[in-house]
């Protein structure tokens, strides 16, 4: 879907922002950019949607050049979230959200009806906030109407940067959530910028590591976990304190059909995370055991959350 192909960006200063950036993005994949501040993240962003130029190598997107896009083409079908999501604080959350299907010409009906779904879909009823000022939502709503906005017409690439970062740590649990519920749904391709581990493991299906305007590694939240390339993706995704570590996996144990129990390969409620990635790696689910009883299954989202939850709490 979108593809870098040795890109970089120069200043006129002569400093790299971004350099040697090859990367393919799959459709419908959610792709995490992380690395710690001034690592290019936001640049490498903002050259998808042109937003910042590009001094060397292509970015192509179904396949074709962003330089052959028109400009407003590229800018209206790619939806994008700031961290301070700038609504204009003079229209009302429906203004802002039909700013983009307004360019786009389309029906009044239509984009109210557009308005109407898309409020429901971030969870705020359109009754109660279609008519208020941005001033007038918390921190976290408007950040879901940034969400909505970004969404408005149905673009087919979504780019957030640090979309969630400046929220409190409740209302930004709320909203990953969220995030994963709604890509289950709309299967939009996404690339979320983000400083925060914990984030980028609940969130990514893929997580591209960057330093110093490169690509250190890119890869699964468990490659990144097993397999780190170096150093640096060791400490960075904190793997000395996950690794050989004991966890206890009951919490997101889930029920499952006694007659499929059978079939799965059979683990204790407390196992060394290693060899529980291991195992998730060759099988999706797993059941657990405790003294006697099989007690339920595990797959690897809940793993995931637990890893998450964990980085959470060591920051
Ligand atoms: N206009 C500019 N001139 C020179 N260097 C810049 C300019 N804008 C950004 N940079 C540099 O580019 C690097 C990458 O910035 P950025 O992409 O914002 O990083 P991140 O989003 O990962 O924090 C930083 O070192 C930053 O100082
Ligand atoms: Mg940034």
């Amino acid at each position: 879907m979108i593809s870098f192909d040795n890109v970089a960006k120069k200043y006129d200063d002569g400093t790299y922002a971004v350099k040697n950036f090859s990367l393919h993005i799959n459709e419908g994949e959610l792709l995490v950019l992380i690395g710690p501040s001034g690592s290019g993240k936001t640049t490498t962003l903002k050259m998808i949607n042109r937003l910042i130029p590009l001094t060397e190598g292509y970015i192509r997107i179904k396949d074709k050049m962003i330089s052959d896009y028109d400009i407003h083409e590229l800018r209206w079908d790619i939806g994008y979230v700031l961290q301070q999501i700038a609504l204009f604080p003079h229209m009302t959350i429906e203004e802002n959200i039909a700013i983009v299907p307004e360019m786009k010409k389309w029906e009044q009906e239509e984009i109210n009806q557009r308005i109407d779904e898309l409020l429901h879909m971030v969870g705020l009823e359109p009754e109660t906030y279609r008519k208020r000022l941005p001033n007038e939502l918390s921190g976290g709503q408007q950040q879901r109407i940034g969400v909505a906005r970004a969404l408005a017409a149905n673009p087919p690439i979504i780019l957030m940067d640090e979309p969630f970062s400046a929220l409190d740590p409740l209302s930004r649990e709320k909203l990953q959530d969220d995030l994963i519920q709604l890509q289950n749904n709309i299967k939009k391709t996404i690339v979320f910028v983000t400083h925060d581990m914990s984030e980028a493991l609940k969130l990514g299906d893929r997580i591209c590591l960057m330093r110093d305007g490169g690509i250190v590694q890119t890869g699964t939240p468990e490659e990144l976990l097993q397999q780190p390339a170096n150093d640096f993706v060791r400490e960075f995704v904190g793997i000395d304190q996950s690794q050989e570590r004991m966890i206890d996996i009951r919490e997101v144990v889930k029920p499952a059909k006694q007659e499929e129990l059978g079939k799965l390969p059979i683990i204790a409620s407390r196992m060394p995370i290693n060899e529980i990635l291991s195992l998730l790696g060759e099988h999706e689910e797993l059941a657990v055991k405790e003294i006697d009883e099989i007690i339920g299954i595990i797959d690897r989202q809940g793993i995931i959350r637990i890893l998450s939850r964990q980085m959470e709490g060591l920051k």
